[in-house]
């Protein structure tokens, strides 16, 4: 049986598309959803895709990762920044985390430099928009020696 993996977007980037375009691009999420799913079974994945604009639900949703799921991307938008309950819930887990961003975090306003995320990840991919997820998965597989 190959791995299974979870990616959890965040709140707002259900609006992806119609949101902020020239930072995070014209694809909507279904679209982005659809790539990652296609690079899961290009590379023998299993990939479950999850959006949530509520805090208690994405810490709900780490809590089930812990069975069942090889690995876990997250792209927790803005609350990167701001939830400590996010952060305490990754740490519950003993699965490689990998933290995305669409947008270059660090060329942006500063308190968007900051991830209470970062340290609690193996590690970050910022910047290269819906690709980013494909270089997590990749990221992921790698850690996995799949
Ligand atoms: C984001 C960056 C965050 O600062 C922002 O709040 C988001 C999206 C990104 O993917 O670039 O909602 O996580």
């Amino acid at each position: 049986m190959g791995s299974k993996i979870l990616v959890i977007h965040g709140p707002n980037l259900n609006m992806l598309g119609k949101r902020e375009p020239e930072k995070y691009g014209t694809a909507t999420l279904e679209e982005i959803n659809r790539r990652i799913m296609d690079h899961g079974d290009r590379t023998g994945l299993g990939v479950e895709v999850f959006q949530s604009s509520h805090e208690g639900e994405i810490v709900e949703k780490i809590h089930l990762a812990r069975t069942g799921f090889d690995g876990l991307i997250i792209n927790p938008a803005a609350y990167t920044h701001t939830s400590v309950a996010i952060r305490d819930a990754l740490m519950i887990l003993d699965i490689p985390v990998v933290e995305i961003h669409l947008s270059n975090i660090y060329k942006r306003e500063s308190f968007r430099h900051t991830s209470l995320i970062a340290d609690v990840a193996v590690g970050q991919i910022a910047g290269f928009g819906a690709f980013g997820y494909l270089l997590a998965i990749d990221a992921i597989r790698d850690i996995l020696g799949d």
